[in-house]
């Protein structure tokens, strides 16, 4: 299978070629790398020898592909992909940018939640595969046997996002603040007389300065958070808000909407996105019953027991960065009524958010074409 990766070098590109390299992806694939900035150069040598860099604009070499995979970002599926498949190219087109996930000719793939959908794709003809939003990925994730065993009547998330959902970037631009915040407490710290008053008016004072690098986000993330990600849409929302009901419902191909809403928010974790959930529930299941809906719907579900010692250790971005794990705790009925459900989730926006979806892509579809 001739597979052509563009944005490879990037920050999901990245994490997608240690997965494909840790789950030996690339075996008997023939393999090209794209640049959009390096044409000619010294591509990756993953097990087959040296690679060199082909133009990612020539639409004569992609053409050559079978499969594309690009994490090279919105701009660049909108400016290539019309124009590729206009020349008449029908390879498949894996992409993990926004651009065509609610297209007619594409689908959203997560397939521990919808392979059916996925399936059914492949064997219609559909050669264009979307990775959904992380949050929303994220999310179905956690939260899959619910929707599976139909018991959604309505959610809403409210979440804490990292800032690596808004790019590498912004990742370094928040240790950087952290730094900055680091320097200016660090006189209060070390002075035994000084007070936590104190200590404030030095963070308050390092949040106002001129230092503080804020050319990314715009304001401080660090010690604060920013309840705003993505443009403003329709009726108030965020763009990134309106992807909770607009790609879930896609992902999970619902004849009748479920109706999910929220406010999502950047908070100063790395690489993990947590979201907390009011869930009304179709009708009142016993809580046992609720967990072992959630636990067993894929294998990187964890229900964790509403208890500080497990929720502590357990359920955090620093216990789950890096990891394929999707914890889900804080698990019970609300106060509000026996059908109202709560839970708190954590997950790696950039595995199950960004790369993961994408990898197990090619590999459903090494398997359906056969090779
Ligand atoms: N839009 C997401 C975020 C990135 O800003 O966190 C992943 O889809």
């Amino acid at each position: 299978m001739r597979v052509g990766f563009v944005g490879w070098r990037g920050m999901v590109g990245s994490v997608l070629m240690e997965r494909m390299l840790a789950e030996n992806g690339f075996s008997g694939l023939e393999s090209y790398f794209f640049s959009t900035s390096n044409v000619s150069g010294k591509g990756p040598d993953v097990g087959e020898g040296e690679t060199v860099l082909q133009d990612a604009f020539d639409l004569k070499a992609l053409a050559e592909m079978e499969v594309i995979l690009t994490c090279q970002g919105g701009g660049y599926t909108t400016e290539i992909y019309g124009k590729l498949r206009e020349s008449g190219w029908s390879g498949y087109w894996i992409d993990a940018a926004s651009t065509l996930r609610m297209e007619e000719e594409a689908r959203i793939v997560l397939d521990p939640v919808n392979r059916p959908i996925i399936d059914d794709a492949l064997a219609a003809g559909i050669k264009t595969y979307a990775g959904g939003n992380c949050t929303v990925s994220l999310m179905l994730m956690a939260l899959a046997g619910l929707f599976k065993a139909d018991l959604v009547e309505w959610l809403t998330s409210m979440t804490y996002q990292s800032a690596s959902g808004a790019g590498a970037a912004n990742m370094q631009e928040l240790a950087a603040q952290m730094a900055v915040i680091g320097d200016y407490a660090r006189p209060v710290l070390d002075d035994p007389a000084a007070t936590a008053l104190d200590l404030d008016r030095r963070v308050t004072e390092a949040l106002g300065s001129d230092s503080l690098p804020v050319s990314n986000f715009g304001v401080p993330l660090a010690a604060s958070l920013i309840p705003w990600i993505d443009r403003p849409v329709d009726k108030g929302q965020t763009r990134e808000e309106w992807k909770g009901i607009a790609e879930t419902n896609r992902i999970l191909g619902t004849k009748r909407e479920i109706p999910i809403d929220g406010i999502c928010v950047r908070v100063g974790a790395m690489r993990c996105h947590s979201q907390g959930f009011t869930i009304k529930l179709k009708k009142d299941v016993p809580l046992d019953e609720i967990t072992e809906i959630i636990g067993s719907a894929n294998d990187w579900v964890e229900v964790i027991d509403n208890k500080k010692e497990d929720t502590l250790k357990r359920l955090s971005p620093a216990a789950v960065s890096g990891t394929l794990k999707v914890p889900v705790g804080r698990i019970r009925k609300m106060l509000i009524g026996d059908d109202y459900l709560t839970a708190f989730s954590v997950g790696d926006q950039l595995l199950w958010g960004a790369a993961e979806p994408l990898h197990r892509m090619l590999r459903i579809l090494r398997d359906y074409l056969g090779r």
